[in-house]
C-alpha cells in the first residue's frame, strides 16, 4: 500500500523537492491502481490526511532555512492541489462505475404493491359535536367557545350558583385555585355570551370539561354542547319544540322527546330531556334498559338570577337552555357500551364513524 511504500524516513535525507516529486508520483499511480471508491478514500486520507506523508513533509518545513520557506510551501501546495484534483476526477469515475454496476445488478418489480399508508379518521366525539354544531347553525344558532380554565363567577356565581350554596356538590369541581376552577359544564359561555352580546340570541356552545369522577360510565374530561335562546317571550313550548326537532334531525325523524321535572341552579321550571331509544326506535332494547326511552341532557327557562346577573331585565328578555352529553349522544346514536373506548385509542374502534 502507498503509506507503506512511501516510506519518508527513507527517503528523509533527500530534497525536499525530490521527497515531494516522490510522494506525488507514486500517489498518483496508487490513486489511478484503486479499484473502489472506499480503497481509494482511504489512499487520499493516509497521503494528504494529519497524520499522511504529506503532513509530515509540511512539518519539516519549519526548519528550512527562512529564505527557502516560499519556494517550498508554493512546492507543497501546488502538489496538494494537484492531488486532489486527481482524487476527485478518479472518484467521480469509481464512483458512477459502481452505481452502474449496482443498477445493473438490482432489478426493481414495478408491479409489487406498494406499503399502504394508513388513513387517520375523525375521532367519533369530535364528529357528533361538529354535526350537533352543524344542526344547530342550520336551526339559527351560532358557536360560541371559552376557555378550559374558567372563574368561579363564570362556572358558578353567573349561573345562580352563590359561594358555599349546596348546589355546588353536584359538580365534582377540580380547583385551580381560590377563584379558577376547569370548568365542569360548558354553561360558563353562556354567561361570557351575555357580556359582549346584546339578545335576542342564539348560541351553540360545544367544548370539553371537567369533573374529578372517573368510573364505568363517567370519565374525568368528557364533552358537552349547550345550547341558548334569548328573546322576548321565550317559553317552555320553544324549547320542546326546538328539542324534539333537533331530535329528529340528529337520531332520525319520527322519535319522541319527553321532558321530566327536574333541578338545574341556572333553570327555572328545569327539566331532564328523554327521547325514545334510537337504536329500538322506543320498543325497549339493553341500550335503554327496556324502558324504549333513554336520557339525553337537562333544560329549562333561564332563570331571572342568571338574567339579571347578566344585566338584562327578566321582565323583558326570557330564555331557554339545553345541554347534552356529547359522549352520551354517541353511545345512543352508535350503540356504544362503554364510555372508556372513547379515551382508549384503539384505532379499530375509532375508525368506524368517520364516512
Ligand atoms: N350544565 C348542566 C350540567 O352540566 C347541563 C345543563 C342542564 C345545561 C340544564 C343546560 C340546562 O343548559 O338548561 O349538568
Amino acid at each position: 500500500m502507498i503509506a507503506k511504500s512511501l516510506n519518508i524516513s527513507l527517503m528523509s535525507n533527500l530534497p525536499l523537492k525530490e521527497r515531494i516529486d516522490a510522494i506525488r508520483l507514486e500517489a498518483e499511480s496508487e490513486f489511478k491502481k484503486a479499484t473502489t471508491s472506499r480503497d481509494l478514500y482511504d489512499l487520499k486520507v493516509r497521503i494528504l490526511g494529519k497524520t499522511g506523508s504529506f503532513q509530515s513533509v509540511m512539518k519539516e518545513m519549519g526548519s528550512l532555512p527562512p529564505a527557502e520557506k516560499p519556494m517550498a510551501g508554493k512546492l507543497v501546495n501546488e502538489a496538494k492541489q494537484a492531488l486532489e484534483a486527481l482524487y476527485s476526477q478518479c472518484d467521480e469515475s469509481l464512483k458512477s462505475a459502481e452505481l452502474a454496476a449496482k443498477l445493473k445488478a438490482e432489478s426493481l418489480d414495478l408491479t409489487l404493491p406498494g406499503v399502504p399508508t394508513p388513513m387517520g379518521a375523525q375521532h367519533p366525539v369530535s364528529l357528533v359535536m361538529e354535526e350537533i354544531s352543524m344542526i344547530l347553525s342550520r336551526m339559527g344558532y351560532s358557536v360560541r367557545t371559552g376557555p378550559l380554565i374558567e372563574t368561579d363567577r363564570n362556572n358558578f356565581e353567573g349561573l345562580n350558583v352563590p359561594k358555599d350554596h349546596p348546589a355546588r356538590d353536584m359538580q365534582d369541581t377540580f380547583y385551580i385555585d381560590e377563584t379558577h376552577v376547569l370548568r365542569t359544564h360548558t354553561s360558563p359561555i353562556q354567561v361570557r355570551t351575555y357580556e359582549n352580546e346584546k339578545p335576542p340570541l342564539r348560541i351553540a356552545a360545544p367544548g370539553s370539561v371537567f369533573r374529578c369522577d372517573s368510573d364505568v360510565s363517567h370519565s374525568p374530561n368528557f364533552h358537552q354542547i349547550e345550547g341558548i335562546c334569548v328573546d322576548r317571550k321565550v317559553s317552555m313550548a320553544d324549547l320542546k319544540g326546538t328539542v324534539t326537532y333537533f331530535v329528529g334531525e340528529f337520531f332520525g325523524k319520527g322519535l319522541k322527546t319527553r321532558f321530566r321535572p327536574s333541578f338545574f341552579p341556572f333553570t327555572e321550571p328545569s327539566a331532564e330531556i328523554d327521547c325514545q331509544c334510537a337504536v329500538c326506535k322506543g320498543k325497549g332494547c339493553r341500550m335503554c334498559s327496556d324502558t324504549g326511552w333513554v336520557e339525553i341532557g337537562g333544560s329549562g327557562l333561564i332563570h331571572p338570577n342568571v338574567l339579571s346577573f347578566a344585566g338584562l331585565d327578566p321582565k323583558e328578555w326570557q330564555g331557554f337552555a339545553f345541554g347534552f352529553g356529547i359522549e352520551r349522544m354517541a353511545i345512543i346514536k352508535y350503540g356504544i357500551n362503554d364510555i372508556r373506548l372513547f379515551s382508549d385509542n384503539n384505532v379499530r374502534f375509532l375508525e368506524q364513524f368517520s364516512v
